[in-house]
C-alpha cells in the first residue's frame, strides 16, 4: 500500500512505546506525563455526569457545535479570568479534543510544507511529531533555567521568518523551565515587533507546588499593545481533571479561530458534547479548587521525593533543577547514567536504535513510588503510578 508522502517526517512517539511497559508489573514508567488515575476526582466527575443526565441528556448526547458546548465555553471562559486571563469572551475559543487537537489544529491551518516553525529545545515531543507531519521544519531555540532566550529567540526568528514559535512557557515538558516575567513580556514584544504568531501551551499552569508562576502570556498580552493578534493559547483539562475527557481549547484571533474551527469539522465535527456537558457541570460545581488544591500538595511531595533519590542516589552523575510546580524535571546526564531515550525531543538530535536502560535504586529517603522504575528519559515525571503502589 502506498502511503502520503507526509509521514516520511515523523515516527512514532518513544514515549508513547515506553506506555507499553506499565502493564507490567513493578515499572513506573518515569517517562511519560500520565497523571496519577488515583487523583482523579471520581466522585465530582460522578456527580457531574449523573446531573447531566438528569438536566441536559438532550444537549449532552446529541451532535452540537463545533466551536464547542455553549455551557462549557462559559465555564472555560470564568475558569481563565480566575488565571488572570479575564477578557476571553466564550465566543473567543474553541473547545478541541485535548490540547492535543488545538496544536494539530494550528499545524493544519498554518504549515505549508518547508515552512519553519520554532520550538524550544527540548519541547514537547508530540507537538514536534505534528509539525513535522505538515511538512514542517523544526528548529530548536535554547533555553535555560529561565525558559527561552529572548536574544537567541529573536535571533532565529530574524534568521528563520518562521511560521510560529511554539513555547510551553509554564513548567515546561520535559524541561521543567519556567519563563520569567520579564522575558514573558520580550517575547510578546517580539511577538508584535516581527509579526510571527506564538502559541502558548499551557496545560501545567495550574500545577504550583507553592508559589504561583508569572501570568500567562495570554494574561499579560493586554500590557503589549498589538500582542493578543499574534498569540495563540492553548490550554486543557488533562494534567489537573483527568485526560481521559479530553478536554482543551483553543484561544486565538478570531481569523485563525474561524480557520480552525473549519479544519475541526473536517476532523471530528465536535469534541464529545457528553464529555463537554459533563467538564461545565464538573466546573460549574465550584470543586476545581479543591481537586487543584490536592494534586498540588501530592505532587509536591513525590517531586521532593524523586529529587531527593535523584541527589542520593545519581549525585553527580546527573544535574536538575528542583522542580517547584508542573510535573517533569529535565535531568541532564553528565556520566552517561541517565541516558536519553527521548532524543526525539531534541529536534535536532536522532532518536537512538536501542533504548538503554537503567534501574534506579530505591533512595533511603520516603520515596513515594516502587523501588523498581524503569529511568530512561531525560523528562523524568513524578505523577503516574502503578498497580498498588501509592504514596
Ligand atoms: C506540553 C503538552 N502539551 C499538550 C499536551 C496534550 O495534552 P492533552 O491533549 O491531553 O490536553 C501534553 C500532554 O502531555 C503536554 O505535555
Amino acid at each position: 500500500m502506498k502511503f502520503a508522502d507526509r509521514l516520511n517526517n515523523v515516527e512514532t512517539s518513544a514515549i508513547r512505546e515506553l506506555f507499553k511497559l506499565l502493564g507490567k508489573p513493578g515499572i513506573i514508567s518515569f517517562a511519560g506525563g500520565f497523571p496519577d488515575s488515583a487523583l482523579f476526582d471520581v466522585a465530582g466527575i460522578k456527580s457531574a455526569v449523573d446531573e447531566v443526565l438528569a438536566t441536559q441528556a438532550g444537549p449532552a448526547l446529541q451532535y452540537g457545535a463545533t466551536e464547542g458546548y455553549q455551557p462549557l465555553r462559559e465555564q472555560l471562559s470564568a475558569f481563565m479570568a480566575s488565571k488572570g486571563a479575564k477578557d476571553v469572551a466564550p465566543e473567543q475559543m474553541i473547545v478541541t479534543t485535548g490540547s492535543q487537537q488545538a496544536l494539530d489544529l494550528l499545524g493544519k491551518t498554518l504549515i505549508n510544507p518547508g515552512d519553519k516553525v520554532i520550538v524550544e529545545g527540548p519541547t514537547f515531543l508530540a507537538t514536534i511529531q505534528c509539525f513535522r507531519l505538515y511538512g514542517a521544519e523544526v528548529i530548536s531555540a535554547p533555553i535555560d533555567a529561565e525558559g527561552v532566550q529572548p536574544d537567541a529567540l529573536e535571533q532565529l526568528i530574524i534568521e528563520h521568518q518562521p511560521r510560529l514559535v511554539y513555547l510551553i512557557p509554564t513548567f515546561g515538558n520535559p524541561s521543567g523551565a519556567t519563563l520569567t516575567l520579564e522575558r514573558r513580556k520580550r517575547v510578546l514584544e517580539l511577538a508584535v515587533k516581527h509579526q510571527v504568531l506564538v502559541v502558548e501551551d499551557d496545560p501545567y499552569g495550574d500545577l504550583y507546588f507553592d508559589e504561583a508562576p508569572p501570568p500567562s502570556l495570554l494574561s499579560l498580552s493586554p500590557t503589549v499593545p498589538g500582542s493578543r493578534e499574534w498569540l495563540a493559547h492553548c490550554g486543557s483539562l488533562s494534567k489537573v481533571l483527568c485526560p481521559g475527557l479530553r478536554i482543551g481549547w483553543l484561544i486565538a484571533d478570531p481569523e485563525l479561530l474561524a480557520r480552525a474551527t473549519m479544519c475541526k469539522q473536517f476532523s471530528d465535527a465536535h469534541t464529545s458534547t457528553y464529555a463537554q456537558a459533563t467538564a461545565a457541570q464538573y466546573l460549574q460545581s465550584g470543586v476545581m479548587p479543591q481537586t487543584l488544591a490536592r494534586v498540588r500538595a501530592v505532587y509536591a511531595e513525590r517531586a521532593k521525593a524523586m529529587g531527593d533519590a535523584l541527589r542520593s542516589e545519581l549525585g553527580d552523575a546527573v544535574e536538575f533543577v528542583q522542580p517547584k510546580a508542573g510535573s517533569s524535571c529535565g535531568c541532564g546526564s553528565r556520566a552517561r547514567v541517565v541516558r536519553s531515550a527521548t532524543r526525539a525531543s531534541w529536534p535536532n538530535a536522532r532518536l537512538p536504535k536501542a533504548l538503554p536502560s537503567c534501574r534506579a535504586r530505591r533512595s533511603s529517603a520516603r520515596i513515594p513510588m516502587r523501588p523498581r522504575c524503569a529511568c530512561r528519559s531525560r523528562r523524568l515525571t513524578w505523577t503516574g503510578s502503578a498497580r498498588g503502589s501509592r504514596a
